[in-house]
Formats: structure tokens, sequence, C-alpha cells
């Protein structure tokens, strides 16, 4: 049994189908459909062990919500990279952090092979995909989790490093996201996946001597908002380098972050707007307001977060965290008031805890004013875990009361996602789902917490420990127990 802080990093290699969950507490009537979420489960094979949190093999869970009752399911994702590995009985490619990724550079892996896509769940172009930070995504079964492969676009765009955090825009009816041409000099496209068209319809692109590494980007209704942080690379190390992907990015502390807006009727870029720097992977959301772009975003200093998550540090912890390497810093939730004109750039603080993985009502409020936002962090007192308790932020309130908090002994819970009720009236008119590990029993169980209050309505408990994951979404359509 898996029991400790470390729970939550080690490997989960058994898959399940369950039916019915024991439950306490009581489901919503109303609360029905899929929560699918994305994240690594498996570390080790053979001889080799991953270096990094962001590497492990990426498994699928399902936790189908119907009458009260939830069931459960879980699948490795049946990558290439996945299956020769197992077939080899070792790790054969190179990850995030974990071998050289020349691969990356070269193309060869983005566009012949179907890659460990662990980050993301997402709906384009009517697909159900798994994602990571490469251009194509892989397709998978919602209800099976069974892996359909690569889904491949009929269009010439070329990129290597894309995001897993594409966007949709709901007026429009298209996915919106950007891959990053390595080159000399390399190439920023940023582009449309119109719904069930697997086509990518290039909205905009310009070019860059070092590119930034970024995981995630804002959209507003007229606008698409790319933060370049002054953490960049020079593509010619990536492919001469010995090192793995991300240990070739430099940060850069004395340069500028660069707020960059392009139109997305047309792809001009409308401007460039530089302030101090910061380090971020996630967006939350961004919107127009009074001849500004608002954009709310989970920052960091520097990207020294990524280094406290390889997993030999991240095994050893212990809390409480008995020395400063042992701390996990979360990001910050700033809002950056982007002028579009020649009045400097600035920041607030939203909320005094830090958020990480943070969430919002998607459907509703995407790209537009909005007043809750939803996340994980780590109190003062826990800083050994990448997170220890859920926040939801009152951007409306007052800064020092504006945030709620759920939170357990030895409890680690994943990315909180909203469910929203039928004729909701109020942005935060639902649940929250979050799989949370209680590693005082080595098991994870779906929490169900009443959105507005934050208080528990019902857990879900599964029999195993689930690996901390990244990403998933809610999907009511899918319902099928
Ligand atoms: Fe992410």
């Amino acid at each position: 049994m898996a029991n400790g802080i470390n729970a939550g990093y080690l490997s989960l290699n058994e898959e399940i189908v369950l039916d019915r969950l024991p439950i306490k507490g009581t489901l919503p009537g109303w609360l029905a459909g899929s929560l699918l979420r994305n994240g690594p489960a498996k570390f080790e094979l053979g001889p080799d062990t991953f270096r990094h949190w962001f590497d492990g093999f990426a498994m699928l869970h399902r936790f189908t919500l119907k009458d009260g009752q939830v069931s459960y399911a879980n699948k490795f994702l049946q990558s290439e990279q996945y299956k020769i590995s197992m077939e080899q009985g070792r790790i054969v490619f190179g990850q995030f952090a974990t071998d050289p990724c020349k691969a990356i550079f070269k193309g060869t892996m983005t566009e012949t092979d179907s890659v460990n896509a662990n980050v993301s769940i997402n709906k384009v172009a009517g697909d159900f995909v798994a994602m990571t930070e490469t251009p194509l995504p892989i397709a998978f079964n919602p209800h099976t989790l069974e892996t359909l492969g690569v889904v491949h676009y009929e269009d010439a765009l070329q990129g290597h490093h894309g995001s897993a955090h594409p966007h949709y825009d709901f007026q429009r009816h298209m996915s919106v996201s950007y891959m990053t041409e390595f080159n000399m000099p390399s190439i920023f496209h940023v582009y449309a996946i119109p719904d069930h068209e697997h086509r990518r319809q290039e909205i905009g692109r310009y070019a860059l001597m070092e590119p930034s590494y970024l995981h995630s980007f804002g959209l507003t209704e007229q606008y698409i908002v790319i933060v370049e942080f002054p953490y960049r690379v020079n593509p010619l190390n990536l492919l001469n380098s010995h090192k793995p992907f991300i240990e070739n990015y430099e940060w850069r502390p004395q340069e500028p972050a660069t707020f960059v807006i392009m139109r997305k009727s047309n792809g001009e870029v409308v401007g460039r707007y530089e302030t101090e720097a910061f380090f971020a992977f996630h967006h939350v959301n961004a919107f127009e307001q009074a001849g500004e772009v608002v954009v709310d975003i989970s920052a960091y200093d520097s990207p020294a977060v990524i280094q406290s998550l390889y997993l030999d540090q991240l095994r050893d912890r212990v809390e409480p965290a008995t020395q400063s390497s042992a701390r996990i810093t979360g990001g910050e939730l700033r809002r950056y008031h982007v002028p579009l004109g020649s009045a400097p750039v600035r920041y607030e603080l939203l909320s005094h805890e830090a958020v990480e993985l943070p969430t919002i009502n998607y459907r509703r409020y995407n790209a537009g004013d909005y007043a809750v936002v939803y996340g994980v962090s780590t109190p003062e007192q826990r800083v050994a875990a990448f997170s220890s308790q859920l926040v939801r932020v009152d951007l409306h309130g007052a800064l020092g009361s504006n945030t709620k908090i759920w939170g357990e002994e030895a409890c680690y819970p994943g990315e909180p996602i909203f469910a929203e009720a039928p004729d909701a009236r109020f942005e935060d008119d639902g649940v929250i789902l979050s799989v949370v590990l209680d590693a005082r029993v080595g098991r994870s169980f779906l929490l169900v917490l009443n959105a507005h209050t934050f208080e528990e309505i019902a857990r879900a408990e599964v029999p195993h420990h689930i690996p901390l994951g990244f990403h998933g979404e809610f999907f009511p359509s899918i319902a099928i127990l």
C-alpha cells in the first residue's frame, strides 16, 4: 500500500473498471456526466526511471456520475512511446526532463509517432484527445478509454512545440492554439481548428530568434494573449546539446516578460508590452475592459518550481518540511493590466493564497469578466506538497477575506473542475469535482464540493491510490454508467 506524502508520485500499474464506488454523502440528482482526467502514472520500467514528475507514462481516468452513483475506470494511454517502451522493457524515448530530446527539434517525433500525452484532456474538432506539448493529440474513446491513435490534420502547418491547453472560442465554434516551429529564426504560429474539420487554419505568425517556454495562453473576445517569459532557448541547443528538453532553456531575470496581443480576426500583432520578469504555466482567464486587456495568471518569480518537481526530490519529502529545499512555492494569482497604449503594464495580487491548476466556469465566463477562480495550493505550514488544499477565490471580494479553502489532514487534491447545475442562475451554481489522494490510507477519492460554499457534498472512494495528475474536463454528455 502506498501512503505518505510521496504516494502521489508512486506508480499505479493496475487497470480496472468498477461499476459502483462506495459513496459517503449524497450526490445531487442532477449531476450526470463524466470527469475525464489525465496524468502520469508509471514512473519506472525495467532498469529505467523517469527523472521528473511531468514525464511518467500517461494514464486516463474516467469517473462517471449518474443517478447518485459513480463508476470508475482507468487505462494507460497506448501511445507508440508507451507500447514500444513496454515491448522493450525500458524507457526508450526522451521526455520533458528525462532524456536528450532531439527528436522534438527534428520533428520526427511529433509528426510520425504518438507521444506520451500525459498532460490534459480536450475535445477538439469532435475528437476526445489526450494532449501534451507536441502539436498532434491522441484520440481516445471517452467511454472505454481505449486509445484510437494520433489525430492527423489535413494541412501543411508545421511545428515542434505546442500546447496542452487549447482554448475553445464559443462565438466562432473553433479550437484555438499555438505551436513553435524551431528554426533560425523560429516561427510562432497561432491557429484555429473549426469544429468537425480536421484542418488547422493559421490565424497569425511571427518570427523570433529565441523562443520562450510557454505552457498556455489567454483568449479574449477580440485577442489572443501570449506571454513570452524570459525563459528562452537557442534552438540550436535543442539540436546540439545532450540535455533534456527543458534544461536547454535559460532563465534571464534581467530581461522583461512580454505580453504579445494578437488580433483574433486577422492575426495582426497589435502590440507588445513589457513588464518585469516572471514565469507561469497557467493562464486563468483574460478579457477586455476600458482600453486594456486584463490577464489573470498563476505567476512565479522564476521557473524554479520546475526544479522542485523532480521525482527524487518529491519522493523524499516529508511533512512538515524540514529543510528549505523541500519547500514548493505555489503560483501567485495575479491580475495583469495591459493597456493597449503607452501606459505601463501593472499587476495586482488577487488572493493571499497560492493558486495553481486554476479553473473557472469556462463554458460561461472564459474570455469575459468573471468572479470565481478555483485551484489547488499549499498553505504555509504544509509547503512540502505541491497541492494540499483546494481554494476558491472570489475576485469581487476584498483581498484577505476572499478565499475559501477545503483541506483535510494528509490529503492531496488534484485540479478542481466545475460542473454546472441545470438552470444555473449564478456563476458558481454547481459543484466542484476533484480527485484527492488520502495519504493516511494510501487511496484516492472523488470529492464533490458545493462550488459556492466550498463545503463537501459527497465523496466516492477508489480502492487504490491515483498518482497526482494534471488536467481533466467534465463532459455532461458522457453519462453511461
Ligand atoms: Fe497545464
